[in-house]
């Protein structure tokens, strides 16, 4: 595992051939997933709803040239058709390989979550990846029983856990550690493992708003008192997309610094 923040210098090319699909590849875990597969040799296709974002994220993958980058909101079901379908034209091949990372964290005690908020969190953050997960495993499963495939899905801790003023992202993120075993369920007596990643707090602009006193408590119950990096999440991303974790199947592990194990 990468001890600096340099996602570049390490090389184990375990993904050499393979095309990487990443969802919210424009920030966060997400571009820092872009990065660690990247290097790991996948031909990184980066789809983010922010499309500006995802193309700063090209320019800082190692072989820039083989990488593509596609606009994709995930909660939009013809997005998300018109996203695969331009992935497979410009690759030349369909995505083998995804990671479902886009997410938003709108916050708000629950007698004050209004349908917006509520229908944001769970619109991104577990119906795009049903519409995600579906496009990608239909496509892939029509072209036979070969084509090896692995799924892993961003969900959080909280998921588990719950966390007072964010119940729509909580159970949006329940749901996705659930949607994660019956999805490794259906699809792995056919080739494609799915298996989900449930980071604590980790520093990116996602948890850049939490203030210094929800920090003040956080940090206490965190043993390695300290934030994770996205790339340390990237890592254990890329692990299980590799054939190195091949006996796993909906699994959920926890990259947390310790906290609420
Ligand atoms: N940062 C944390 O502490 C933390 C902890 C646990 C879980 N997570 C999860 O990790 C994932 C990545 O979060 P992050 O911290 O990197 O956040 P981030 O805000 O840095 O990145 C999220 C990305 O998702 C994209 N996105 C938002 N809505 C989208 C949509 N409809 N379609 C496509 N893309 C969309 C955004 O444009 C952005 O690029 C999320 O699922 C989040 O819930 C984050």
């Amino acid at each position: 595992m990468a001890a600096s923040g340099d996602t570049t210098t390490i090389s184990s090319c375990t993904l050499i051939g393979r095309i990487a699909l990443v969802t919210g590849g424009g920030s966060g875990i997400g571009r820092a997933c872009c990065q660690v597969l990247a290097r790991e040799g996948a031909r990184v296709v980066v789809t983010d709803i922010n499309l500006q974002a995802a193309k700063h994220t090209l320019t800082l993958l190692p072989g820039g040239q083989q990488h593509v980058v596609v606009a994709m909101d995930v909660s939009d079901r013809r997005s998300v058709e018109d996203a695969m379908k331009s992935a497979q034209d410009r690759c030349g091949a369909l995505p083998s390989l995804l990671v479902n990372c886009a997410g938003v964290a709108i916050a708000a005690p629950l007698l004050e979550t209004d349908d917006d908020s509520w229908e944001k969190n769970i619109g991104v953050n577990l119906t795009g990846i049903f519409l995600v997960t579906q496009a990608f495993a239909t496509s892939l499963l029509e072209t036979g029983r070969d084509s090896k495939g692995a799924v892993v899905n961003i969900a959080s801790i909280m998921g588990k856990t719950g966390c007072t003023t964010m119940s729509a992202y909580t159970a949006s993120k329940g749901g996705v550690i659930s949607l994660t075993k019956t999805c490794a369920a259906e699809f792995a007596r056919r080739a494609i493992r799915v298996n989900c990643v449930l980071p604590g707090l980790i520093d990116t602009p996602m948890s850049a708003g939490i203030s210094e006193e929800e920090l003040k408590n956080i940090m206490p119950l965190i043993p390695l008192s300290r934030s994770g990096r996205p790339e340390e999440v990237a890592e254990v991303v890329a692990f299980l997309l590799s054939e190195r974790s091949s006996y796993m199947v909906g699994a959920c592990v926890e990259v947390t610094g310790g906290y609420a194990m």
